[in-house]
């Protein structure tokens, strides 16, 4: 089994939440091939004309700029990553409301037609990666679980709406440590309880390859 672990926070695990959700998840692996795509580490230029530009160029042979060579590149690298998972984990924060530009633009550069998803003869979507499972770590300061706060979620439900939703993957886990924010008191015992069933997935996964 291969494992791709999307890392999407570049805080120190001493302060961010969510970089404490990665590092708990990796220490709690054992016998799996895993990766990790740090999308703050990687070199991902903004998706944009610059990428249509590189298309119209590789097909006319025309030269390339190096904003469009390191666009290229990077698409490239993050497709052949997902495409050689058996399962995707996503570690990300809420920040603002949503996910951090970085992790949007990995997602930009697999969000492809023929690739993740495809349109079939009748206009329906087609998610073409149903051979996938995917896990969500995500943290966030304030309460969105509650049915009048849930809507202006848009870090976790995108994610899945994308990965689940659009690509097919089958969400398998789903780890939301929340509130600690909103209620410093408890801060503590609901980061650690997080973090325990963070540990219990990384060991779920262990186990079916040991
Ligand atoms: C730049 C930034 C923006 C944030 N925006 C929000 C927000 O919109 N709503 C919220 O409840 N918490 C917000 N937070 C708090 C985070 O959700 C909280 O720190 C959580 O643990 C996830 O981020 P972290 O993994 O970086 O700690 C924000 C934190 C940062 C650093």
């Amino acid at each position: 089994m291969n494992i791709l672990v999307v890392k999407a926070n570049n805080r120190p695990a001493s302060e961010a939440v969510s970089s404490k959700m990665y590092e708990t998840f990796m220490e709690n692996l054992e016998g799996v091939n895993v990766t990790t795509y740090d999308v703050f580490a990687e070199d991902m230029p903004y998706f944009g004309q610059d990428l249509f530009n590189a298309f119209g160029k590789l097909q006319s042979g025309e030269e390339m700029t190096d904003v469009e060579q390191r666009l290229l590149a990077a698409k490239q690298k993050a497709m052949d990553a997902l495409s050689a998972a058996d399962v995707v984990v996503f570690a990300f924060p809420l920040w603002n409301l949503t996910i951090p530009a970085a992790l949007q633009t990995f997602i930009d550069y697999v969000y492809a037609a023929g690739f993740t998803f495809k349109y079939d003869e009748n206009g329906q979507l087609v998610s073409l990666m149903t051979d996938k499972k995917a896990v969500i770590l995500s943290a966030r300061g304030g309460i969105y679980s509650t049915p009048e706060a849930a809507p202006m979620e848009m870090a976790a439900n995108y994610v899945k709406n994308v990965v689940g939703g659009v690509f097919g993957m089958e969400i398998v886990n789903e780890v939301i440590i929340e509130g600690h924010n909103a209620a410093p008191a408890q801060a503590e015992a609901i980061i650690a309880e997080g973090l325990k069933k963070v540990a219990e997935v990384a060991k779920s996964f262990s186990a079916v390859t040991a």
